[in-house]
């Protein structure tokens, strides 16, 4: 039987592992290649890559997927990329050569230039027009901290002979040989973009000392970005969808809808909330961001951001040695009692929202003689269930009310996990059938980029359930867990 061979290469560079995965129209993977790469502490709370080390991990992996998928009789059409957000590189126009380590969206070594900024009377305006709360996390701060660490920097940048950029914009500077753009919702991320205007502000470049003439074009998420250049992976493909993984995956969940929300278990966890064509605002510490920008229309997103969550586990089994692969904390939390009143607020790198406290510190609670690895595991896992729903109050407060959770990332593979967390969120939680929707969503950009796809109705019809998992836990046992984690909460915030 006749099937359409067409395919989209989807570039996923992440915070800890860069993948490549071929997908069919139809979201099936064709092929698949990853590689993990180090990550570099030069201090506490500071965290580093090496972009070249980005960059090599992406061409191979992309180049592996590519051929995979051409020996399968596929035929690669167009190219999407997605993203660590944030991550800040200055790079050299003339060389491509970057000029110091990406800064990385976990990096903390800002904090006192956002106290600064805040104490100066600041925040109210960055938040009015960026969306965004004053912190370390976003791109601003970490740009002019390049360029005041490296020598010579800041008089380059103003000769124009540095480029700016996060991950997704280095990549396509890369891949096409200096084309310098980026997408709306990456752009959301930076703390110099005004969200209701749609462009980078003037004033904002200037408070953050980030000239905007380094500062990339910003794009639609689908359309035309530039073309890869064969001697990069291998073969000539348009660059024609861009996103930052979170807004990526809201796409491959196909959160269309105001009200629509769906949370990523990665490295961090990170909730988007389809708020419409109208930005909305938050009270509760909660971010407005780009979800994506079409033929030059924006939908807005709430987004809640979750610091530490497949980071967590990676402590336990790196950091404490409690078991060897990640995979095994389901079965050892399940062993654990499950009230057993061991809380672990994992504020590792300090707490995102709804409290954006950066000197917030990890505490673990309630321990007893009787508490062992099985109650940790479970704290930890518990730890980004309770934060999902403190988030999802939050979006309540703010009068866009859940009904439902989509949920996907490493941690959705976990069963007792999701279990919980519909249990502490008071709503059915939902995991696709297509596990891999943050690569997806970049692909289906792409391939609306290139005309494989006509509207977002396609995306739709195209996501699947897999497992629905409804809330069962006891009111009075909810709330009583609810209750305790808020007071480890509190004593991990009275560090501050
Ligand atoms: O904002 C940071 C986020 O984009 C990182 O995502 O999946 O690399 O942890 P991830």
């Amino acid at each position: 039987m006749f099937r359409d061979k067409t395919a989209i290469l989807a570039i996923d560079q992440g915070t800890t592992s860069s993948r490549a995965i071929v997908f069919s129209r139809k979201g099936e993977v064709i092929s698949l290649a990853q590689q993990e790469f180090p990550q570099i502490y030069p201090k506490p709370g500071w965290v580093e890559h090496d972009p070249e080390v980005i960059w090599a991990t992406v061409i191979a992996t992309a180049r592996r997927a590519l051929k995979d998928a051409r020996a399968k009789g596929w035929k690669p059409a167009c190219i999407g990329i997605t993203n660590q957000r944030e991550t800040a590189i200055v790079w050299d126009r003339a060389t491509g050569d970057p000029i110091h380590n990406a800064i990385v969206w976990q990096d903390r070594r800002t904090a006192q230039t956002c106290q600064q900024l805040a104490a100066d009377g600041h925040e109210e305006m960055i938040r009015e027009k960026t969306g965004l709360v004053l912190d370390p996390y976003f791109s601003a701060t970490k740009f002019a901290f390049i360029l005041d660490a490296v020598d010579g920097a800041r008089e380059r940048a103003a000769s124009g002979e540095l480029a700016f950029g996060t991950v997704d914009t280095f990549l396509l500077w890369r891949l096409t040989g200096g084309e310098h753009r980026t997408d709306a919702s990456n752009a959301s991320r930076t703390s110099l973009y005004d969200l209701k205007a749609g462009q980078w502000d003037d004033g904002l470049c200037r408070l953050f000392g980030v000239p905007m003439s380094g500062l990339p074009e910003v794009c639609d998420n689908a359309g035309p970005l530039g073309t890869s250049l064969k001697t990069t992976i291998g073969e000539e493909l348009p660059v024609t969808g861009m996103a930052g993984d979170q807004q990526s995956a809201a796409i491959g969940q196909a959160c269309f809808k105001p009200g629509q929300v769906k949370s990523t278990y990665g490295t961090g966890a990170f909730l988007i909330m389809n708020t419409g064509s109208d930005m909305a605002v938050s009270e509760n510490r909660l971010l407005s961001t780009v979800g994506w920008r079409l033929d030059g229309k924006t939908t807005f997103a709430l987004e809640g951001s979750i610091l530490s969550a497949g980071a967590t586990v990676q402590w336990l089994r790196d950091g404490l040695g409690l078991f060897s692969k990640a995979s095994e904390i389901e079965a050892l939390a399940a062993s654990a009692d499950p009230d057993s009143g061991v809380y672990l607020v994992p504020a590792f790198a300090g707490l995102g929202a709804p409290h954006w406290a950066a000197d917030a510190r990890g505490t673990i609670t309630g321990l007893t003689r009787g508490s062992g690895r099985a109650e940790i595991a479970q704290a930890a896992l518990d730890a980004a269930a309770h934060q999902t729903a403190d988030l999802l109050q939050a979006m309540a407060r703010d009068g866009v009310a859940a009904d439902k959770l989509k949920v996907d990332g490493g941690m959705s593979a976990n069963n007792r996990f999701l279990q919980r967390l519909a249990d502490f969120c008071g709503v059915p939680v939902v995991r696709p059938v297509n596990a891999e929707t943050t690569a997806w969503g970049a692909a289906f950009l792409a391939g609306l980029g290139a005309g494989l796809f006509h509207s977002l109705e396609d995306g739709r019809a195209l996501w699947q359930a897999d497992q629905a998992y409804s809330p069962s836990m006891k009111a009075e046992q909810r709330d009583q867990q609810r209750s305790g984690w808020q007071r480890a909460v509190s004593q991990a915030l009275a560090g501050v």
